[in-house]
């Protein structure tokens, strides 16, 4: 891994950087894996926009979208080190190093996008005293993409039992992979980056990710049915290594904590109307989509059944309950 990440830093600081027309104190390579047309990358289009107006041009903040700096832990990892200043990727891709944000992740926690946007501010702080501890990053702010669905190429996925057999990827998290399995599967768990060729070859079946990515992602080229399965929204931080952080002036670490805030609250916005687009293009384009299973109690059941099993994986019980307590109150 070590190898790899070092390889992919170093690629990272290769690929040629837009040139800022001015000459700015600080600045700031903001990775991530989705491709241009995607709700992550608006948000990070809205966040250079404001660092580098908050800051007034002392911030220069350069987007590398589509994993170019490498897959989104090992870009998390280069977070630590301080190698690349920030990122934004799927909490279930910062799980394995950052614990505590499992508790964002656990399944059928969220009824709503709004329920999430609440939890999400809510943690933030609490959540900066941990993460800091456990990866090196802090968050600026939490972005959002609506419940991710399934998608394959081989079945309408309408009850449990049509699962049956299917190759499925799912993120490289303990949290994923148990709920799958705790639904009678044996899910392939693989770097993000990797999934597109998987599937036009056939080493999958199918995976899941908001409607959005379909879109961004072209899945709708190799997969023909889409199920809302609810299980799981896809929410992720926009993180900063705490290493840079620290070197920062209070008052551009300010403004930094402002700028993502707000690309957050613009990005969640962008991210539902552009979610209900993508599913009237998605059926234009040929596919299938089904609601939620007819026996989504089954489920549920199945998923919520094994939740005591991720405590320790996500930062223990204690702290489970302190955020969930924290989370509930934002969201009432
Ligand atoms: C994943 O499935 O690994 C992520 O949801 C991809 C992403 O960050 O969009």
């Amino acid at each position: 891994l070590k190898k790899t990440l070092l390889a992919s830093v170093a690629l990272g600081m290769l690929v040629m950087a837009p040139a800022a027309s001015w000459a700015a104190d600080y600045t700031i390579r903001l990775s991530h894996g989705d491709n241009e047309n995607n709700p992550t990358h608006f948000g990070a289009q809205k966040f250079e926009e404001l660092a580098e107006k908050y800051t007034d041009g002392r911030v220069d903040v350069q987007i590398f979208p589509a994993n170019q700096l490498g897959t989104e832990q090992e870009v998390a990892q280069a977070l630590r080190m301080g190698a690349i200043e920030a990122e934004i990727l799927y909490t279930g891709n910062l799980v394995p190093l950052a614990p505590s944000v499992g508790v964002m992740m656990l399944p059928y926690a969220f009824t709503s996008n709004e329920e999430v946007w609440a939890a999400m501010d809510a943690l933030k702080e609490p959540l900066n005293g941990r993460l800091t501890e456990e990866a090196g990053v802090r968050v600026l702010g939490y972005f959002e993409k609506g419940f991710r669905v399934l998608t394959n190429s081989q079945r309408p996925v309408e009850t449990m039992e049509d699962l049956d057999g299917l190759k499925i990827r799912v993120s490289k998290n303990n949290i994923a992979i148990e709920t799958f399995k705790a639904w009678g599967l044996n899910p392939i768990p693989m770097a993000w980056a990797e999934v597109f060729p998987a599937l036009q070859q056939g080493v999958i079946d199918g995976q899941e990710n908001p409607y959005t990515t379909s879109i961004s992602s072209k899945f709708y080229e190799v997969q023909k049915y889409i199920t809302e399965i609810h299980y799981m929204i896809w929410s992720g931080p926009l993180i900063i290594s705490e290493q840079f952080y620290q070197e920062l002036p209070p008052d551009i670490q300010e403004a930094l904590n402002r700028a993502g805030e707000e690309a957050a609250d613009y990005q969640r916005i962008v991210s539902g109307d552009l979610t209900e687009e993508a599913k009237t293009k998605l059926v234009e384009l040929g596919m299938v989509l089904s609601g939620p299973p007819k026996d989504e109690e089954k489920w549920q059941a199945a998923a919520q059944a094994i939740w005591p099993q991720f405590y320790d994986d996500i930062g223990g019980e204690a702290w489970v309950t302190e955020a969930q307590a924290v989370m509930q109150q934002a969201i009432q």
